[in-house]
């Protein structure tokens, strides 16, 4: 028998094996400073397109005062125990409240972490005569949520209404025979692509299909329709949605998320989500935390406008540019260059180390061989000053990897260990 250890030894994982000379610099970077679009990186100051910190809440003085304040008064342990057990509070219910009534549903439930949370979600509502439809490109959370199912799932093609159907057509029928139900998963806004999740088109198909549709909208939430409330709203179907899920990983700069519902359902997953139950609540600094920026996300849309301005700039300037940001129509936003993974490494140090520009890199096995995506994440603490250097920046280096540069780099700098 091989040794387990051995075996680990021997082959540290797809993104892993890169460790000896891509640890701290490439992964596990360590960014130091307030949070905000210039942060230093190994004593350098850089201007960061990294963080999911849409709204530029994370140091905001007003929130910054109220986390200050909650937890010199409740301290980090508060409240002990899993919310069921010992560990709810009224801010808790306050916050639960607050949320379902922004996103239109009837009732809210808070998760420890939105990763757990959405496998637990999927977990809870589904059994073994239950079907399960998934977009292919579904975040790493929903496919484990996914991988628990006991029964059937069916996966269709990115965003493809088509083949989303087809598989449909399939669940709907073996859910028929099963006296079992179908279940249909997708994100508001896919977080690699920026591309919106087709809540629309998916929405008439239930009227077909009759199942029930479950959004990860941890991008969207706080940064998508008229109010934030998330893609739903821009899309003008709240309703249809019938389980909404959001994080407070991003555009609330906390920690944690939530699930929003009609209330018997939230009732359920209150009772039934493995990781809640077994699980300590959140923190009350972080509770009081989050509706002082819930109440911001509501009442400060300066904010958002902001955002997109940014963002709006910034995927303008790249287009004119001549570069491919795919098919993003939100402000997430990707840029597709052509090279292999040590063109990548000395492009993307390059940025760095010449032109200040810290944004994160996504190769093999990600994404297909031979392809890079650069991700940059626009916020609201971004100024158009910012926009410009960074667009200066990328036409510099595109027209180093068109001319082959760091193809003669590559064995000075790409597999260095002196990172
Ligand atoms: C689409 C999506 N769903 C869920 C999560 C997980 O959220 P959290 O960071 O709150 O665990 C993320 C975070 O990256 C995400 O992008």
């Amino acid at each position: 028998m091989v040794d387990l250890f051995d075996k680990i030894n021997n082959n540290f994982g797809p993104i892993g094996q890169h460790h000896e000379w891509s640890h701290g610099y490439f992964s596990f970077p360590q960014l130091e400073g307030p949070i905000g679009p210039r942060m230093t990186f190994k004593g350098k100051e850089l201007l960061v397109w990294s963080l999911n910190n849409y709204l530029g809440l994370a140091n905001h003085p007003e929130v910054r005062e109220t986390d200050t304040k909650a937890t010199a008064d409740f301290g980090l342990a508060y409240p002990m125990g899993a919310r069921m057990m010992s560990g709810d509070s009224k801010y808790h219910v306050q916050l639960e409240q607050g949320l379902a009534s922004f996103v239109g549903k009837e009732a809210g439930f808070l998760l420890n972490y939105g990763y757990q949370g959405m496998v637990s979600i999927i977990d809870a509502l589904v059994d073994r005569n239950d079907v399960i439809v998934y977009d292919a490109e579904s975040h790493a959370c929903i496919i484990d949520g996914v991988r628990l199912h006991m029964g059937k799932r069916f996966v269709y093609q990115h965003n493809d209404m088509e083949s989303c159907e087809k598989q449909l057509v399939r669940a709907t029928k073996l859910a028929r025979a099963n006296g079992g139900s179908v279940l249909l998963i997708t994100e508001g806004v896919f977080g690699m692509s920026g591309a919106q999740g087709k809540l629309k088109e998916i929405v008439e198909l239930k009227k077909k299909y009759g199942f029930r549709l479950l959004v990860d909208d941890a991008h969207g939430f706080g940064t998508m329709g008229p109010t934030g409330a998330g893609t739903h709203e821009e899309q003008g179907c709240i309703e249809e949605v019938d389980v909404y899920f959001g994080t407070f990983a991003k555009s609330m700069a906390g920690i944690g998320a939530f699930v929003a519902s009609q209330r018997n359902i939230i009732t359920y997953l209150k009772y039934n989500m493995r990781s809640q139950t077994f699980a300590k609540s959140l923190p009350m600094a972080m509770v009081v935390g989050l509706l002082k920026r819930l109440d911001m996300l509501q009442n400060r849309p300066e904010l958002r406008e902001k955002l997109w301005e940014v963002a709006r700039a910034l995927q303008t300037g790249l287009r004119e540019r001549g570069f491919d940001i795919g098919n993003t129509d939100t402000m997430v936003t990707p840029v597709f260059l052509k090279g292999d993974l040590n063109e990548a490494t000395a492009l993307t140090r390059d940025l760095r180390e010449t032109y200040g520009v810290f944004c994160s890199i996504v190769v093999y096995p990600v994404i297909p061989k031979g392809l890079i995506i650069l991700r940059l994440i626009p916020t609201a603490t971004h100024s158009l000053e910012d926009v410009r250097l960074t667009l200066d920046a990328f036409s510099a280096v595109s027209e180093k990897l068109a001319e082959g540069y760091y193809k003669q780099l590559e064995a000075a700098t790409a597999g260095s260990t002196t990172l």
